[in-house]
């Protein structure tokens, strides 16, 4: 049938169960790569590498040159909507993201939707670069950060311990700072209607920082704006697949599955699988969680765990990845075994 997607990873998305499972990983194109160190020298800063379509299109290839995962992620980060918006933001090398921080609705309104379209186009350009160059089996991925663990960074100024400043500014004037999650979600789905045009056929929400909030906070700030990011991305462009990655959200799962709409899950290490396969799999694609840490182990652990992920969830549809990103330590001969384990067809069917 011509409207059957023959991609594999988009496949597991539409619910089929493939063995051996598709899979990619999460930060796959990094800095445990020497030809990435390389391209990274050239650029003046991170923000620079990730407005080069030569240069960013070219990182997002690298990864699959050599290990031809089934997925190749668009390279850029979710920072880079709240730079787009107006938001200075710098990457200090070794200490991640520092941004100018927004402390109350004066904050809020001084950014500026109007400036996504042509602050993003750089963006936009490299997806389109990268379709053009990908073979026809691998899926390009297009991602933004929920509106959420957006918040965090822009209200926090960068990474935080404890998350004090945005949750004590959510918890005292709500209102306010839906203001901020609102403005946020109308912004992704423009940002993300932009990728899809330009040719991603599947994208992610990265809430990294969903696993911080208490129930009701987490209905409110996590899976309202993810519903109608969703919602509004389906509207668009029919039956387009979205992958939700709630990382830490426990016993939060089934809810964030049920009552945002996305297609596939994406599970951290600390999500038992066989809780997964039982109550998750049933209503969606499920995708994770092999501990990073296993892939710069490497050897019997790294191979003993990979196989217990397949014999669990590799029955119902799968999207084989990590739990988190992969670390900078990783050494790349570990992936290429993994590449060369995954291929494997026997364990899971
Ligand atoms: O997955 C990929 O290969 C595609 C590119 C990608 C990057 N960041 C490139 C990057 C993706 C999908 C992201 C997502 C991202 N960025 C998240 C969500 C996932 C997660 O890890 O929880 C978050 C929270 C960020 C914000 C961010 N960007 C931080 C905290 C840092 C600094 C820490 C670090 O690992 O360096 C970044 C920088 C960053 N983003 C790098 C890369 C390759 C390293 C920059 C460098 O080379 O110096």
């Amino acid at each position: 049938m011509l409207t059957e997607p023959a991609k594999p990873l988009l496949r597991a998305l539409a619910g089929e169960a493939l063995s051996p499972p598709p899979w990619w990983l999460m930060r796959q194109a990094g800095r445990y790569l020497p030809e990435y160190r390389k391209v990274r020298a050239r650029a003046h800063d991170f923000v620079e590498l990730c407005l080069t379509p030569e240069l960013a299109a070219e990182l997002t290839l690298q990864p699959i040159r050599r290990y031809a995962m089934d997925g190749a992620i668009l390279f850029s980060d979710i920072l880079m909507l709240p730079y787009a918006l107006g938001q200075k933001l710098a990457f200090h090398e070794g200490e991640g993201p520092v941004l100018e921080r927004i402390e109350d609705p004066a904050g809020v309104a001084r950014l500026d939707p109007g400036r996504i379209a042509s602050a993003l186009d750089p963006v936009f350009e490299t997806a389109r670069r990268v379709r053009g160059a990908l073979d026809p089996r691998t899926t390009l991925i297009g991602f933004a950060g929920a509106p959420w663990t957006v918040a965090t960074y822009m209200v926090e100024g960068g990474g935080s311990r404890d998350f004090r400043r945005v949750k004590s500014w959510a918890y005292r004037d709500p209102q306010a700072f839906d203001a901020l999650v609102d403005l946020l979600a109308e912004a992704t789905i423009e940002y993300l209607t932009g990728q899809i045009e330009a040719g991603v056929e599947v994208v992610q929400l990265f809430d990294s920082w969903a696993g911080i909030l208490p129930e009701p906070a987490f209905v409110r700030w996590v899976i309202e704006p993810t519903r109608r990011i969703v919602a509004a991305l389906k509207r668009r462009f029919a039956n387009y697949p979205v992958i939700g990655f709630p990382r830490g959200a426990g016993a939060l799962h089934e809810r964030y599955l049920h009552e945002t709409g996305v297609d596939g899950i994406g599970i951290d290490t600390a999500v038992p699988p066989g809780y997964a396969q039982r109550t998750l799999q049933p209503h969606g694609t499920v995708q994770g969680n092999l501990d990073p840490v296993l892939l710069i182990v490497g050897g019997p652990a790294l191979e003993e765990a990979m196989r217990g992920l397949r014999r669990t969830l590799g029955r119902g549809p799968y999207i084989f990845n990590l739990g988190h990103g992969v670390l900078p330590e990783t050494p790349p001969e570990n992936v290429q075994t993994l590449a060369c384990l995954l291929a494997e067809p026997t364990d899971d069917a």
